[in-house]
């Protein structure tokens, strides 16, 4: 298959680029190549490349800065996803777009099902609802994937920054009122290029199993990374104080995919360790 990767520079494009380029023929492109924000160079670059494919991984995904830019996080994330449906529309293009866990508002106390009303809490989350609904409209057999707790080789992530924290400190202060499952973009990465080969059609949601609080995600990696003179010390989301604020539950369940693919992502610990070792 031929394969366009939109977002092929971020923490999940770069992994996607890895995994696709295996097994099959893939173009890469990012905000340099194609801003999807402009609907032209949007509907032009697709036509020219003609994929079978098109999977986008390019997104605004500031969820702090989305808040007081508002403007910018709707243009990338509902019309730079609706440009991008309608271009695969009119070239019979089938599209996966990846969207996330912080669509839900996190009161429930289970994980959410695909079935579940989103009812986001931020203008991040807002916007990439809005990104899902106005794909709908366009191409309803379009496979959004929901994820969640993205962390990467090719991005700033939670990792990255619990051990550049651990080499400067010895006491961290880590949120624990926030439940989600922490994923490796690599595993991403494979998922979606199983959806891309079965043909998947709707919303599904693929994450690592299993979950965790923020708080055991930093302990996890701390104790992986045998940093055992560092502490970590609960906090809640309030006494951080960040501008956007974030569903406490946001675990995903993933069945519909496992059932549809047979394939399931292995425990998030298990992953961490390959991230950091592998
Ligand atoms: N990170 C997470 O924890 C998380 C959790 C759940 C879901 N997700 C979703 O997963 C997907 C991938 O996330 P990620 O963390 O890999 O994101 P990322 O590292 O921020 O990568 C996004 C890429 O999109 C590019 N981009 C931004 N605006 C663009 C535009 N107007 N036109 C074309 N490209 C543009 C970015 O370029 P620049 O870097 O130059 O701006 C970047 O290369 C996104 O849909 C995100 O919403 C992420």
């Amino acid at each position: 298959m031929k394969i366009l990767v939109s977002g092929c520079r971020g923490m999940l494009g770069a992994d996607l680029m890895r995994v696709l380029a295996s097994a099959h023929e893939v173009i890469g492109v990012d905000l340099e190549e194609v801003d999807i924000t402009d609907p032209q160079a949007v509907e032009e670059q697709v036509a020219a490349l003609a994929p079978d494919v098109l999977i986008n991984a390019a997104a605004y995904t500031d969820v702090d800065k989305s808040e007081q830019q508002e403007d910018v996080a709707f243009r990338v994330n509902a019309d730079g996803a609706a440009h991008l449906a309608l271009a695969c529309r009119a070239g019979r293009i089938r599209l996966i777009h990846v969207s996330t866990d912080y669509v839900f508002d996190g009161k429930a106390e289970r994980p959410y099902s695909e079935e579940d009303s989103p009812n986001p809490l931020g203008v991040y989350g807002r916007s990439k609802w809005e990104g899902e609904k106005r794909i709908r409209e366009i191409l309803p057999e379009a496979c959004l994937v929901r994820t969640a707790w993205l962390y990467g080789k090719a991005g700033k992530n939670f990792v990255k920054a619990i051990l550049a924290q651990a080499g400067e400190k010895n006491r961290l202060r880590v949120i624990d009122d926030q439940r989600g499952a922490p994923t490796y973009t690599l595993d991403l990465a494979m998922a979606l290029r199983s959806a891309a080969e079965k043909g998947l059609e709707g919303t599904y949601h693929v994450t690592n199993q299993g979950s965790c609080s923020w708080l055991g995600f930093a302990e996890k990696i701390l104790e992986l990374a045998g940093k055992k003179g560092v502490a970590v010390e609960p906090i809640s989301t309030e006494e951080l104080g960040r501008p956007a604020p974030r569903p406490g539950n946001s675990v995903l369940d993933c069945r519909k995919f496992e059932k549809a693919t047979g394939m399931q992502l292995r425990g998030w610990p298990e992953a961490l360790k390959d991230y950091l070792f592998g």
